[in-house]
């Protein structure tokens, strides 16, 4: 790639950015619509990511990704804030703005629902849901379920007070239910949503039975190395819908990429190739 001086920079500010995944799918979308972009892996460590996010208009950068450790530090620096960010507490996308400030969002939420629907189509958001998982990743797709209307949700994690500081924080009646009655809460629900990393390559599998789960529901993994987890082949054996963890990931760059590159992109057969060939373990 010759840059030239038109060149929009984008990038993704993290701790150890050199298993980020973001850069080869940047990567792939500006080579693929012929876009003069670049977007690079920044490494900031914790105490300079205040600087190095105000220093992105300077930079004339048109923004950045953030990622752990530093998605709940890049939400005290932004100028803007959208809402669904707001609610997750954390920032995983800048966007510097005409006028030079920085507007923070956070896409997370929007990429589990899309992958969603791209994935099983019409999907009914009219049944109760369980989320297995009360970290960060499940925080914002309690927020995305919860802003696509799903009607009762419920909470599972090993360690409890997680999940019920959670339910609080989100105070939208989630139920929690026991680590240990989860094979029985999926009774009932239209939609499984493994946000744990249990069933990661190098982790023990996740263990919940999926019986009592009635035909037609979905089973989600946010987990993507594998992609198909024990959890994923234990539902496809069992003929359920199932939606993989490595289109959430491409999906939630998609609205950073239009903001930044102005083109929006999109995730197909293709995308998904070139990233799983870097993938494999
Ligand atoms: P993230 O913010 O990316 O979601 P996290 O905060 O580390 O990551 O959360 C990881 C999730 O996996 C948590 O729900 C964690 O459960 P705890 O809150 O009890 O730690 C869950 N998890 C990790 N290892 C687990 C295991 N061996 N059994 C059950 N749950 C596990």
């Amino acid at each position: 790639m010759i840059y030239t001086g038109k060149t929009k920079l984008a990038g993704v500010m993290g701790l150890s950015v050199s298993h980020s995944r973001s850069p080869r799918l940047h990567g792939y979308w500006l080579e693929r619509y012929g876009i003069d972009g670049a977007y690079l892996p920044l490494a900031v460590s914790e105490e300079r990511i205040a600087q190095a996010i105000k220093a992105l208009p300077a930079l004339g950068f048109v923004g950045c990704n953030v990622t752990v450790p530093h998605k709940e530090k890049a939400f005290a620096v932004v100028d803007n804030m959208e809402e669904t960010a707001r609610r997750i507490g954390a920032v995983n996308t800048i966007v510097v703005e005409k006028n030079g400030s920085l507007t923070g969002s956070n896409t997370d939420a929007y990429g589990f629902i899309a992958n969603l629907g791209d994935c099983v189509g019409e999907w009914r958001n009219d049944q109760a849901a369980l989320v297995l998982g009360a970290g960060g990743a499940a925080r914002a797709i309690l927020i995305g379920l919860l802003e696509a209307g799903v009607p009762a949700l419920r909470l599972t994690n090993r360690t409890r007070s997680r999940a019920e500081a959670l339910a609080d924080e989100l105070a939208a009646g989630i139920e929690v239910v026991a680590w240990d009655a989860r094979s029985d809460a999926v009774a009932g629900c239209g939609l499984v949503v493994n946000t744990t990393t249990l069933g990661m390559v190098g982790k023990e599998p996740l263990e919940v039975s999926l019986d009592a789960l009635d035909d037609e529901a979905v089973v989600a993994d946010i987990v993507y190395v594998p992609l198909e987890t024990a959890l994923l082949s234990t539902a496809r054996a069992r003929g359920l819908r199932c939606v993989d963890g490595l289109g959430m990931l491409l999906h939630q760059a998609r609205p950073s990429f239009a903001a930044w590159f102005g083109c929006e992109p999109e995730v197909d057969e293709g995308l998904r190739n070139f990233m799983l060939a870097d993938l494999m373990p």
